[in-house]
């Protein structure tokens, strides 16, 4: 059953590509451009408000489940859990930044990029710690029941940026995406 974990990764890669977009709007605001904040904001929006509600709804009702299956796994699984309690707060608080930097006039970059590289890093991280330690294990371990399971825990609603049509909340970052992707 190595279908599922793809699309698991497929989701992870969608978030990457994200990260990357964030990425490109801070260096440009380092080098003194001004920021597209809007375009930040959708980014960490997005991935708070999806990943919240749909990717770590599996992976929260997958954790719960691999443990079953393996006891020794239940400390990184404990781990993973509270960096998803981290990236929440990191994401909410690059977003209080960045509505910063949208209200004021005069703006010191300091706090906005050391909240974005945070957000980054921690990000990028806890793909990479998942890719290697916990999507494996559920490979081997999982069966057609556990893959059920966690992928009805999210429901099925409509992802509101890669959905056909996206949300209205999300159409701008969409049509970015689709642009970058056509002059890539
Ligand atoms: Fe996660
Ligand atoms: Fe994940």
């Amino acid at each position: 059953m190595t279908g599922q974990a793809s699309l698991w990764r497929a989701e992870h890669a969608a978030f990457r590509m994200l990260l990357s977009m964030l990425e490109r709007e801070l260096a440009a605001f380092e080098r003194g451009a001004v920021p597209d904040h809007g375009l930040m904001a959708d980014v960490v929006t997005y991935l708070e408000q999806h990943a919240e509600h749909a990717h770590r709804l599996r992976e929260e009702a997958a954790f719960e489940r691999l443990v079953a299956h393996d006891p020794s796994l239940s400390i990184l699984l404990g781990r993973l859990r509270q960096e998803h309690r981290v990236l929440a707060a990191c994401a909410a608080e690059l977003l209080a930044r960045l509505g910063e930097l949208e209200s004021e006039v005069v703006v010191s970059r300091e706090p906005v990029e050391s909240a974005a590289a945070t957000f980054l890093v921690y990000y990028r991280h806890h793909l990479a710690v998942e890719e290697r330690d916990f999507l494996p294990r559920a490979e081997v371990l999982f069966t057609p029941d556990d893959w059920a399971a966690v992928f009805a825990a999210a429901g099925s609603e409509a992802d509101p940026l890669f959905g056909d049509p996206p949300g209205h909340r999300f159409a701008e970052l969409r049509r970015r995406i689709d642009r970058e992707a056509g002059a890539g």
